[in-house]
């Protein structure tokens, strides 16, 4: 599928949320001092967090360390309707567009990154992990300030990309676009709310009244997804406006069950518990598909929602601690289930652009299993071996 997408270039923030989540879980993983057989991990955990702050869209604050960056974008959503407020969020990576769709990715798992590791970063790396969440949901919160729609995109990626300029200089049409119940999107509104409701657990201590804030528009996200089901792609428009670069190229199913997982999770509501029970047979939930990316959210669902069944509450929830243990098994070398693909040096490999984003997306799924699977006795059961967190880990220290 990403073969056919001339997008590879964009694809540089994705990679390195997960990059920076890896690097936090895999100095969580070692003992004090960070630094082992010439792998600074604390190092790249601060400057991969660092690298956020080089992509923000908007008015900068006092605190900016970036400081060779200055304010832009800040009339974003100016051209929207009547005119709304979309100042702010990320560009995509060395252009200026600001997708939404992939840039909600981001933000959940920034948060997820947060939640799984953020007690072992060093205390002013966890605050900088949260601005950066922050930056995130400060806009996503204005996508869905205007009623009736979400505003998906700032930026006609085609008219941008002829334009190769650093964004305090751009003078490009800032074209917005905009998903409702005539033109649905219910992969970007799923994606979104499973970002606001990642996020309302990593500001839960620090910040209440915020973490609410996001949680309850998570779940109007969340409903807008469900009761204006289609994917943007199916939109003449709105596929202009989104494809080839992140078109929705596997539906929008994937991202119902994945915004109403976050929105289980942060909320306890049973709910969206019985939404997944409900609704997964129909959306793909038992398709095993050994996918996790901003557009394929499968692997990462079944670990997400494994984490319940491990913690020994929801029995109902066991079919996908199984399909997350397959898919675990594909990538150890040793089980003789169907294997993933190893370059000959050892490396996740997976036909397709960008390669490093399964790498370091599965790396995360990996050491995020390991820690779920350390909290309980549960194993991974491979056929004939049986897997442990610590190989789990060492499969991971490895891709890093
Ligand atoms: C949403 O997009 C449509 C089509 O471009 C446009 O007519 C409408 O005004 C937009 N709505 C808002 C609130 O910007």
């Amino acid at each position: 599928e990403m073969a056919s997408a001339p997008a590879h270039h964009l694809r540089v923030r994705v990679l390195l949320v997960v990059l920076c989540a890896v690097s936090a879980s895999a100095s969580a993983s070692f003992p004090w001092p960070w630094k082992r057989s010439g792998h600074d991990y604390r190092d790249a955990l601060a400057k991969c967090i660092l690298f956020f702050e080089g992509q923000r869209s908007g008015r900068l604050p006092a605190d900016q360390r970036a400081a060779w960056r200055g304010d832009s974008g800040v009339s974003d959503g100016r051209a929207a309707g009547a005119g709304v407020d979309l100042e702010g969020g990320y560009y995509d990576a060395g252009d200026n567009v600001k997708f939404g769709f992939p840039m909600a990715f981001t933000t959940t798992m920034l948060s997820w990154s947060v939640l799984e590791f953020g007690d072992d970063m060093p205390r002013e790396e966890r605050r900088h992990a949260a601005d950066a969440v922050r930056w995130g949901t400060d806009y996503l919160l204005k996508t869905l300030a205007h009623p009736g729609v979400i505003f998906m995109q700032v930026g006609d990626p085609w008219k941008d990309h002829e334009c190769w300029e650093r964004p305090e200089d751009m003078d490009t049409e800032r074209t917005v676009y905009n998903v409702s119940a005539g033109r649905p999107g219910s992969e970007v509104a799923g994606e979104t709310a499973a970002a606001l409701a990642a996020a309302s657990m990593v500001f839960r201590d620090g910040d209440r009244e915020y973490a609410e804030l996001l949680l309850d528009s998570a779940k109007k996200a969340f409903e807008f997804a469900d009761s204006h089901r289609g994917a943007y792609s199916d939109d003449m428009d709105l596929r202009a406006g989104g494809c080839p670069f992140y078109c929705d190229f596997n539906g929008y199913q994937d991202e119902l069950l994945w915004g109403a997982a976050w929105l289980r999770r942060a909320s306890g509501d049973d709910t969206f518990r019985e939404y997944i029970q409900n609704n997964g047979k129909t959306l793909g939930a038992e398709d095993s598909i050994n996918e996790f990316g901003w557009d394929n959210k499968h692997a990462g669902l079944n670990v997400l929602i494994s984490k319940e069944f491990i913690e020994g509450e929801a029995l109902s929830m066991q079919s996908y601690k199984e399909s997350a243990d397959s898919f675990i098994c594909t990538l150890i070398p040793e089980s003789s289930s169907p294997h993933i693909q190893y370059t000959p040096g050892g490396m996740i490999y997976k036909p397709g652009g960008s390669n490093m984003q399964h790498v370091t997306s599965i790396s995360f799924l990996l050491l995020t299993y390991a820690k779920y699977l350390t909290k309980s006795s549960h194993t991974v059961n491979c056929g004939d071996i049986s897997v442990g967190p610590d190989t789990l880990r060492l499969q991971a220290k490895k891709q890093v």
